[in-house]
């Protein structure tokens, strides 16, 4: 095997403290602790040597206990497991303050802070993580200015704020966020965070495109039928039902993940690999994609809920009999929709989205179906399969190129074969967690997979008709399926009256 080029080098990451708002929460339980421990653990040692992390949130536990906390976390869902000795250096770098819903508690923020920075001889370098829910962030970000603790974007050391999604509940409440961040911050201090960007099999895409000569040649609406991307996940709301149950599935995913792979399918080549270069060609396709009129959203749209079923032969309950779902719900669990980029290279090529919870398993792919060859020689008698490359996400990363053979013998049968690559078997290093790729980045300061403040907007701006449309026209149909099926009916007639199907993942 050739050896890989190395185009752009990871670097170690300065000095710093990473401060966790909502540190007893599930995000920073699941993603955020263990992502952290695995770049200061695993062999190549990312994070530099003294940096700390403070837990912030609500509850008064002693430092001994989040401690204690964190182990069980990162035992639990860490990609490596616990090295006693890393363990033990890694231990010594978490400190926790309870208060952050307390008076004063960004002011006690501030003091510990410099306490920690003092103890470690940390420069004054810092990341505020808002791991805490949307309808905090601004506050909490008026809160960390009172308290000084946001230093001007040209200051010798760093501040860094990095926001979860959801970023907004709507176009006009992500509006709202965005004046409320710009007052405090500088864009440049700003990590608008979407996991799927630090997915390594999305990062490949622009390899994929980019590297290689064949695809580029072809990735426009001369060769390319359609596109679908869906993410399935057989995982139903779980304990997130005060969250979900307020969002839904467009917002939950079509606003963010759904469109963010979109992007990276479709965008022009930047004219380098810089963040500004990248983010502009990001933001060329959603300023392209077509507007909703209000009156089509029904034919572009479906949306819909699942209900009992099995799943991995298990019977698992509707989603309005889940704990803490509002008995009159409309929250939809599954949503489908059609989308075009109205640009030269896109023109006419539509775009099939889809994503539910309660799906028979957990999978994401693209599919990028070509065009069908002239009717004239071997498809004279009937219609062969198309052309289809595959971009698996998840599980199983790696692609796949569906092409016709000819099958051997004397007659002349023709047969879809697959050419693939499968990650796993192709390399052998494991790919590190999207969160620590994204949590690396925010400590050396690289915005390329970070969102920009113009494109969620634009973003929420697409989806809002959609958003009106549903909460105002009770004659739009709440469709139901079952958990365990892959959704609703109206999913399929929205491809099928374009002569179209989905395809399995
Ligand atoms: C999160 C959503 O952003 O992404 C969840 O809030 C969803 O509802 C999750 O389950 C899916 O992420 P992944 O990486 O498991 O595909």
């Amino acid at each position: 095997m050739s050896e890989a080029v190395a185009v752009a080098k990871a670097h170690q990451a300065p000095p710093c403290t990473v401060v966790i708002l909502g540190a007893s929460g599930d995000l920073a339980k699941r993603k955020l602790l263990p992502s952290l421990y695995n770049l200061r653990a695993c062999g190549r040692g990312m994070l530099a040597p003294d940096t700390v992390i403070l837990g912030f949130a609500r509850r008064q536990i002693e430092t001994g206990e989040f401690r204690a906390q964190a182990r069980e976390a990162i035992s639990h869902y860490s990609r490596i497991e616990i090295d006693e000795s890393c363990w033990n250096d890694f231990a010594g770098r978490l400190d926790y303050l309870g208060g952050l819903d307390q008076p004063g508690g960004f002011h006690k923020l501030k003091k510990r802070l410099e306490e920690a920075e003092t103890a470690h001889k940390l420069p004054p370098n810092r990341i505020f993580y808002l791991a805490i829910p949307p309808q905090a962030m601004s506050a909490a970000v008026e809160n960390l200015s009172s308290a000084g603790l946001i230093n001007p974007a040209n200051s010798a050391n760093f501040t860094r704020v990095v926001i979860e999604k959801p970023i907004g509940h709507d176009l006009k409440s992500a509006v709202e966020l965005n004046r409320t961040l710009h007052r405090y911050l500088d864009e440049s201090q700003i990590f608008r965070i979407d996991h799927y960007l630090g997915k390594e099999t999305v990062q490949n895409m622009m390899v994929l495109r980019f590297a290689n000569s064949i695809f580029e040649q072809m990735w426009n609406n001369r060769y390319i039928d359609h596109v679908q991307i869906t993410v399935a996940e057989s995982e139903g709301v779980g304990t997130r039902a005060a969250y979900y149950d307020q969002a839904g599935a467009l917002r939950d995913m079509m606003q963010n993940h759904m469109l963010q792979l979109m992007t990276m399918l479709s965008m022009e080549p930047p004219v380098s690999l810089d963040a500004a270069a990248v983010r502009n060609s990001k933001l060329d396709v959603i300023r392209s994609l077509r507007p909703i009129p209000p009156e089509q959203v029904r034919s572009i749209a479906v949306r819909a809920r699942y209900a009992g079923g099995i799943i991995d032969r298990q019977s698992v309950r509707g989603y309005l009999e889940e704990a803490g779902v509002a008995e009159a719900s409309r929250t939809e669990t599954f949503v489908a929709m059609k989308a075009y980029i109205d640009n030269w290279r896109w023109s006419g090529v539509p775009f099939y989205l889809r994503t539910g919870k309660r799906l028979p398993h957990r999978a994401s792919a693209i599919f990028v179906q070509f065009k069908d060859v002239p009717t004239i020689l071997f498809n004279r008698q009937g219609a062969l399969q198309p052309d289809v490359l595959t971009l698996r996400i998840q599980p199983d990363e790696g692609f796949s190129f569906e092409v016709l053979a000819k099958e051997p013998g004397f007659d002349v049968a023709i047969k879809p074969v697959k050419m693939n690559l499968s990650y796993q078997s192709e390399f052998t290093g494991h790919s590190p967690d999207a969160y620590e790729r994204l949590l690396l980045d925010v400590m050396t300061g690289d915005h390329t997979l970070f969102l920009s403040g113009e494109f969620v907007r634009l973003s929420w701006q697409l989806l809002q008709p959609i958003l009106d449309a549903w909460r105002d026209d009770p004659a739009i149909p709440m469709e139901v399926y079952p958990a365990g099926g892959w959704g609703p009916d109206g999913a399929e007639t929205l491809i099928r009256n374009d002569g179209r199907s989905w395809r399995n993942v």
